[in-house]
């Protein structure tokens, strides 16, 4: 989500009218992760010779300053296990970019390990110390048990809530922070979603939802470029063994209520056009239908300085980082490339993507992000001891229904 701020209004206005200004870039900073989650195989393409050098990282943020990006994550991959993190962070700032950095929140090792756990918290500090005020930190229950299943290591739980809540203590009151959890929508937390959401602003977050996309079959991330970062979980596709009456209530009920949530003013940072597109991809498979402004209104950049107009697209696009990008990313030929692409794409439920677009496509998705952008934040944020005993679900998490290859297939498309 784009902040509004003074000195980057000019840009937005830019981009509002033409639709031409990248205002919102991804980077990520490395393949590489110290979790393996069940939904993500980013994990399996990581390589550290392949990403970019410290003196690179600096010519890439001055690029992306004049290209007009207003707001930039840094994901990956886990962008703590990059030791060049900081550097980055720093350079964007100097840049006057807003940043966001999406991580996992266990520490390198994991917590459980105390110099590890100390290490990690310290070099979150140092990023907010340099001036980055918000961070995307994924959360996919309030049951420690299914969500240390989710990642695939024990104590995934308890690390990612301990690094929340130091985060939102330390950003508590200041101007422009809004951390935020990431929570993907699966057959495994259907029904816990409103509670995520009264979680988040008892610790001083936003929430972000974000429903699964997975593989068709086991075989489909070999074959398809697209979907190397996704898997095949068929437990996480929602409403196996139901009727479909069934699956179309649960997701209606889970969506009303965040729906609601949001109107009532709960801290929910997607717009609700995205909430109700997310809400009929579910329910049909079928994606936004408004089309899509890949490689205009955003792109991303791959830890070896590979671009491409989105996430998911592999074209013959010039590098990032060759001295000629530029005049590339102005040129008709690019902007021939970029229209192909965007237009022969089947679709994506990706927030960042799609609320860019909702964003400077409807009036109540500018609004709203406005709103939301300038609430002020009054209350005291909840420490670890208070977050965990308040709000974790203690013993094992009821059994969901076991999951859907229909929906596993309408997400793959
Ligand atoms: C790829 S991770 C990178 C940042 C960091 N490692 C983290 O987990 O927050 C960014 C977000 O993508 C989400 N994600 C991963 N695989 C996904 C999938 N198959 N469908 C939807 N979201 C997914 C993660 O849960 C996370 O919130
Ligand atoms: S979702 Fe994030 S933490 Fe989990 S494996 Fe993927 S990159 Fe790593
Ligand atoms: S709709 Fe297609 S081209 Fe546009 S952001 Fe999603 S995957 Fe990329």
């Amino acid at each position: 989500m784009i902040r509004f701020t003074a000195r980057n209004y000019a840009r937005i206005a830019q981009a509002a009218l033409t639709r031409r200004v990248p205002v919102y870039a991804h980077w990520g900073i490395t393949h590489r992760c110290n979790l393996t989650c069940k939904m993500c195989g980013i994990w399996r393409y990581g390589d550290e010779k392949e990403e970019l050098r410290p003196d690179e990282i600096h010519v890439m943020a001055a690029k992306m300053a004049r290209l007009g990006v207003v707001q930039l994550s840094i994901g990956g991959g886990e962008p703590f296990a990059s030791k060049n993190l900081e550097t980055a962070v720093q350079a964007f700032i100097d840049q006057g970019l807003n940043l966001r950095v999406l991580t996992n929140g266990v520490p390198q090792g994991n917590g459980r390990n105390v110099v590890a756990g100390r290490a990690y918290l310290d070099r979150v500090d140092r990023c907010i110390d340099l001036g980055l005020k918000n961070f995307s930190i994924s959360l996919d229950s309030l049951y420690p048990t299914r969500f240390d299943d989710i990642c695939e290591v024990d104590g995934a739980w308890d690390d990612a809530v301990r690094t929340m809540t130091h985060i939102g203590q330390r950003l508590q009151g200041v101007s422009g922070a809004m951390p935020t959890i990431n929570c993907v929508v699966s057959n495994l937390n259907l029904e816990e979603l409103p509670d995520l959401v009264r979680f988040a602003g008892d610790i001083g977050f936003a929430v972000s939802f974000l429903p699964v996309e997975l593989l068709a079959d086991a075989k489909d991330g070999v074959r398809n470029w697209e979907a190397r970062f996704i898997r095949y979980r068929p437990e996480l596709g929602i409403g196996r063994g139901e009727g479909a009456s069934q699956v179309r209530a649960r997701i209606d009920r889970a969506y009303d209520r965040i729906i609601q949530l949001k109107a009532d003013g709960a801290p929910i940072l997607n717009s609700t056009p995205y909430l109700e597109a997310s809400r009929m991809y579910l329910k049909t498979g079928r994606f936004p239908a408004d089309g899509c402004d890949a490689g205009r209104l955003y792109f991303s950049v791959a830890p070896n300085g590979q671009f491409t107009i989105c996430h998911r697209t592999v074209h013959q696009h010039l590098d990032f980082m060759d001295p000629g990008f530029e005049e590339y990313f102005h040129s008709a030929l690019y902007e021939h490339r970029r229209m192909l692409e965007a237009a022969s794409c089947e679709g994506c439920m990706r927030a960042c993507w799609i609320d860019t677009s909702s964003m400077f496509r409807t009036m109540q998705g500018f609004f709203e992000t406005a709103r939301l952008t300038i609430r002020p934040r009054t209350a005291r944020p909840l420490d670890f001891d208070q977050a965990r005993q308040r709000w974790a679900r203690t013993g094992d998490a009821p059994a969901p229904p076991s999951g859907d290859q229909d929906q596993a297939n309408r997400a793959a498309g």
